[in-house]
């Protein structure tokens, strides 16, 4: 059973991207459609090469989502361009697999002239990067008013003449500007990801990736997400009765079911009060963004279980209402998993619930019929066990985190010296 493609992946970056702020993706994907045709004229790489620097130069800025104000977005792109370069280039470091392509990020804001002395591999197509992403900010926001030759000027300092040639070649060939005006470029850059070729362990790493992402916007979603991943599976080694399908479906399930929550507003997420029906509304809408990001891009088995997670047993949950008939066991575990880590997850304003009142509510649930009774008793009855597994994970990921926002203080610290 295949979870996804490597198209997929790429698409599903995007997408999920999209959720946080559309502009600086946007851009990343026009960028990433100039660096294929560029990095294509220059005849050294392979379609799949070319289709794996797309989807890096898709993402490059993202570092901005980490480190700038959404009201100055974009900015970062053409003022300063240090912190969202470097915090960018620790992020493919540490969280990515693209860990080789890392240091283009850091360097892809500095001019050509400044790199002579640098000794690295992918510096060339780190100016390419510069080219491309400055062409297009300048492209874009002017329109018609935009004149190429103007960056001429700039030959031998900011960029280097193999970045005038290489796109003078592109534009000749392809009709750059032309495709980009008439948004054709869309479809071009998405079938250049048909090359792509990701091994399942880069796959995991992507699907992980993801999940440092929603990080972005509030910490706390990454040790939520490992949290209830780390619940569902230890449940489904408790119990011992899944198939190896419907453990890796469960697996990938708990990874990406709140994707969605990335839409609902910070003020209600971390509201220090009662939601209102609207806001419970906004929030209830997560489901169904999760389920058009992952429908048709992820195997359907884990769609499903997914956008089960709110549903109960007994049909008082959301947002189909289906009761345990229509419910396979992957689904019923994910719904504890989910509900354990809104229980036990550190919140702005509420302070995890303790062992004997975790205990008592799915006692108490599961009297009502909302959960899956073999299940709760699992989680139940290996509490400490499961809970110290979540433990350990949860710290292994923020350590992760924590590294790379530390290392991010100290190089910022030490380019700005
Ligand atoms: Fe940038
Ligand atoms: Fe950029
Ligand atoms: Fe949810």
């Amino acid at each position: 059973m295949e979870i996804v493609t490597s198209k997929d992946i790429c698409i599903l970056c995007r997408e999920v991207l999209r959720l946080i702020d559309k502009r600086v993706i946007d851009h990343g994907s026009r960028t990433a459609y100039i660096m294929y045709r560029m990095l294509q004229c220059s005849e050294k790489y392979e379609d799949f090469e070319l289709a794996e620097f797309a989807l890096f130069s898709m993402i490059h800025d993202i570092g901005a989502y980490k480190v700038e104000k959404t009201s100055e977005i974009l900015k970062f792109d053409v003022t300063e361009t240090l912190p969202h370069s470097i915090y960018g280039s620790l992020f493919m470091k540490y969280v990515s697999p693209m860990e080789p392509l890392s240091k283009i990020l850091m360097y892809h804001h500095v001019d050509y002239s400044k790199l002579a002395d640098v000794n690295y591999e992918h510096k060339d197509v780190a100016n390419f990067l510069n080219f491309a992403s400055f062409l297009d900010i300048y492209n874009h926001s002017m329109g018609d008013r935009f004149d190429y030759n103007r960056m001429r000027s700039y030959l031998g300092k900011k960029f280097s003449s193999r970045c005038f040639e290489l796109f003078d070649l592109a534009e000749a060939r392809y009709d750059i500007f032309s495709h980009l005006k008439t948004e054709e470029w869309r479809d071009e850059l998405d079938s250049f990801y048909d090359d792509i070729m990701f091994s399942d362990e880069e796959k995991d790493k992507f699907i992980d990736m993801l999940m440092y992402i929603s990080g972005f916007r509030v910490e706390y979603n990454v040790v939520d997400t490992v949290t209830t991943t780390c619940v569902a599976t230890e449940i489904a080694n408790r119990l011992g009765s899944l198939s190896t399908e419907e453990y890796s479906a469960l697996y990938y399930a708990s990874l990406l079911h709140d994707v969605g929550m990335l839409t609902v507003p910070l003020e209600i997420i971390d509201a220090p009060r009662k939601l209102t029906p609207e806001e419970f509304n906004t929030i209830r809408q997560h489901v169904s963004v999760t389920e058009t990001l992952l429908r048709g891009r992820v195997h359907d088995n884990v769609t499903n279980i997914a956008v089960s997670h709110h549903e109960r047993c007994d049909g008082s949950g959301y947002p189909k209402k289906i009761s345990n008939v229509e419910m396979n066991m992957p689904m019923m575990i994910l719904q504890v998993a989910d509900t354990v880590t809104g229980l036990t997850c550190i919140r702005k304003f509420r302070e995890p619930k303790s062992k004997d009142a975790v205990i008592s509510i799915l006692t108490d649930e599961v009297n009502h019929n909302r959960y899956h009774h073999g299940v709760v008793m699992a989680f139940i009855n290996n509490y400490d066990s499961i809970m110290e597994i979540v433990q350990k994970r949860s710290n292994e990921v923020m350590g992760n985190w924590k590294k790379l926002n530390s290392q991010y203080e100290v190089v910022k610290k030490s380019l700005v010296k």
